[in-house]
């Protein structure tokens, strides 16, 4: 059997969580992530009947019921993923019972999964009846953005309204736009399930003062996907306190739509 150091799915997990610390969106152990494996990409390289533990959810995730997941670990630091893959991170399975999960590989040091686990994997039920495709669910704390949710109104309309107008490409990136949630407590599931609320229609939703979940179909396309968002409210972040004197219009919004052939949010632009 392969050695699981060296799949595809370890290196790019491993050098995405990398990528976002160096941009500065996971202190310490801010962030995680879960990407969902098929059978075959795991028995390449574990054998799926040998269960190292047991885990419990605290939650029921009987939709995903004998879906694997490579999951960080909670309260691992995403600069130490790339040096020390099995300490920091795992494959778990969920089991039968809908309620606990199986950990075939990592958490070596007796760690478990990240305490927003439930968030990610409600969200991924929510994803997955969108978007068959959708494998990957991204939490980090991207600094412009955080910084945006204490300075702009927390409405998801003017929110996006103004994530679109900071960059051309905004729109082309996520036309479903961006949801808005008011801070909650985290690790919950009642954070998770108004997670999963909105992020089946719209792949992002921002947690005010705390982050951002984003859904996608691999890394790296998810990470696309933040990195846009961040670089949209650090342009916000830069220009609202000086004074805007040019802005993207609506109508221009509308001439990239009609180029790109979007469909894009209704009610965010007049
Ligand atoms: P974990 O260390 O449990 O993954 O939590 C980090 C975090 O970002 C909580 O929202
Ligand atoms: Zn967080």
């Amino acid at each position: 059997m392969a050695n699981i150091l060296d799949a595809k799915f370890i290196k790019e997990y491993c050098a995405t969580a990398a990528n976002m610390y160096r941009l500065g969106w996971d202190e310490r152990n801010g962030g995680n992530i879960s990407y969902l494996l098929t059978e075959k990409e795991v028995k390449e390289y574990l054998d799926t009947d040998k269960v190292e533990r047991i885990i419990p959810l605290g939650f029921d995730a009987k939709e995903l019921v004998g879906k694997y997941f490579l999951v960080s670990g909670t309260g691992k630091y995403f600069k130490n993923f790339v040096g020390d893959p099995e300490n920091n991170i795992g494959i778990i399975r969920i089991a039968k019972n809908g309620t606990d999960a199986e950990l075939l590989w990592g958490y070596k040091d007796g760690g478990k999964f990240t305490s927003e686990l439930p968030a990610h994997l409600m969200s991924h039920i929510a994803r997955l009846k969108a978007d068959p495709l959708n494998r990957v669910v991204m939490h980090t704390h991207p600094t412009n953005l955080l910084a945006m949710t204490y300075v702009h109104e927390l409405d998801t309309v003017k929110f996006t309204h103004t994530l679109w107008q900071m960059n051309t490409e905004c729109i082309v990136v996520f036309p479903d736009g961006v949801e808005v949630l008011p801070w909650m407590l985290c690790g919950t599931n009642e954070i998770g399930e108004a997670t999963a609320a909105k992020i089946g229609a719209c792949r992002t939703v921002i947690w005010s003062m705390h982050g951002i979940y984003c859904g996608g179909h691999d890394l790296d396309e998810t990470f696309g996907l933040v990195e846009t968002i961040e670089k949209a409210a650090q342009i916000y972040m830069m220009t609202a306190p000086i004074g805007l004197k040019n802005i993207i219009t609506d109508d221009q919004l509308k001439l990239l739509a009609g180029r790109f052939n979007l469909t894009y949010r209704d009610g965010i632009i007049k």
